[in-house]
């Protein structure tokens, strides 16, 4: 058994309603979003997969971010390694070690006939024979990104769709464009399989839950009140606040405006921002800034100052769809509900916030 981390927030109010839901045969699939670092994978790991363990359920988590061309392969075998096994629960999460295991199954495959023995749909009736058990998918829209993936996504909802009593799914994105892809527009679609749950922001609960932990390993007081106001001013990005304590944890003689202050940098992956914001187009950077600003973007007056900015005539409502699609098909922006859009990660929004607009049309050093 690990040792519990004191460090984690549970939420064990929305675990055990997903796992009900499940449980209850009400729900066979759930879809859950929340943008990037605000809390998806810890939910899945530290929540969900320990609480579904004691109900009795096998637990497969797979996350889909670091595979690369891969991604599908290695799906497909480590799943077929656990329907093979006896392990009642199968936790992958994202560290190096995994990569080299990743490797393992890579260097294994080059060594296999190029034609897999089983498919995806077997390797998932397999599964089904092996009884009730619950498929933590972290990410899987990323298949979406690679046409060879369709025959293998076709297979993952056939073998679902099958054996819906036996395996509950609940799957997680980052990216609401990539999710609605993988729903709709696949050719084996899976949209009878997503009721939408969103990741709820944490509450101040978790800052109170923090200062006690903070607390607990070092002796000393944080104000659960100014934490939270820290937590407000980061956009609730727990993983933002984790790493504000943990520098105080170190530092004992850091304030908490100052760890504030000192890790919005580290946040923000600087970088490899402006190195995404580099390769965009002109026009797309300025289709960017409308939705970052929340302007209608193809009203008269938008395209109107972005050619201004541009120094050309206004760009036609066709020329401002098709940055627009490439934004999405990017993952940089995603679709809202009601025909808006939104910048996918939070991060990149608030770095772009603080840029001088001026950098929208020069390239950044
Ligand atoms: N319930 C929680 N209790 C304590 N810390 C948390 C909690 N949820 C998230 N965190 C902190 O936030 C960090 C980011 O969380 P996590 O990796 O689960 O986010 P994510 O939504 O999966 O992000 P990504 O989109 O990058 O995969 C964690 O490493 C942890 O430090
Ligand atoms: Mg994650």
């Amino acid at each position: 058994m690990p040792t519990p981390d004191y460090w984690h927030y549970p939420r064990t109010a929305l675990a055990d309603s997903v796992l009900m839901a499940f449980g209850s045969g009400l729900s066979h699939a759930l879809t859950m979003f929340a943008p990037r670092r605000m809390g998806k994978t810890e939910f899945l790991l530290k929540d969900i997969a320990p609480r579904a363990a004691e109900q009795g359920w096998r637990v497969f988590y797979h996350s889909f971010m670091s595979d690369g061309d891969e991604g599908g392969e290695v799906f497909r075998l480590s799943l077929a390694e656990f329907a093979a096994g006896r392990a009642r629960t199968w936790l992958k999460p994202l560290t190096a070690r995994v990569s080299a295991e990743v490797l393992g199954v890579k260097a294994e495959l080059a060594t296999r006939d190029a034609r897999a023995p089983h498919s995806l749909t077997e390797v998932v009736q397999a599964l089904a024979a092996g009884g009730r058990c619950l498929l933590l998918l972290d990410e899987a829209q990323i298949l979406t990104r690679q046409a060879r993936n369709e025959e293998l996504l076709g297979g993952l909802r056939t073998g679902l769709d099958i054996n819906k009593d036996t395996l509950k799914v609940l799957f997680t994105g980052s990216s609401r464009e990539g999710l609605r892809r993988m729903f709709s527009e696949a050719r084996a679609p899976f949209f009878h399989f997503g009721t939408n749950i969103e990741l709820p922001t944490l509450e101040r609960a978790f800052c109170t839950h923090l200062a006690a932990a903070f607390t607990r390993s070092t002796g000393r007081v944080l104000d659960e009140a100014q934490l939270w106001d820290a937590f407000v001013a980061c956009g609730h990005v727990p993983a933002h606040l984790r790493a504000v304590v943990e520098a105080m944890v170190l530092n004992a003689g850091l304030t908490l405006a100052t760890a504030v202050r000192l890790t919005s940098h580290h946040q923000h992956d600087e970088t490899q921002y402006a190195r995404q914001l580099n390769a965009l187009p002109p026009l797309d950077r300025l289709v960017l800034r409308a939705v970052l600003t929340a302007a209608p973007l193809f009203a008269e007056e938008t395209r109107a100052r972005i050619g201004t900015t541009l120094g050309s005539a206004a760009p036609s409502t066709t020329l401002i769809q098709s940055a627009t699609e490439r934004l999405l098909r990017d993952e940089i922006i995603t679709r809202r509900e009601r025909g808006q859009y939104e910048i996918s990660d939070p991060g990149f929004a608030q770095w772009l916030h603080a840029l001088p607009t001026a950098s929208d049309q020069a390239p950044l050093e």
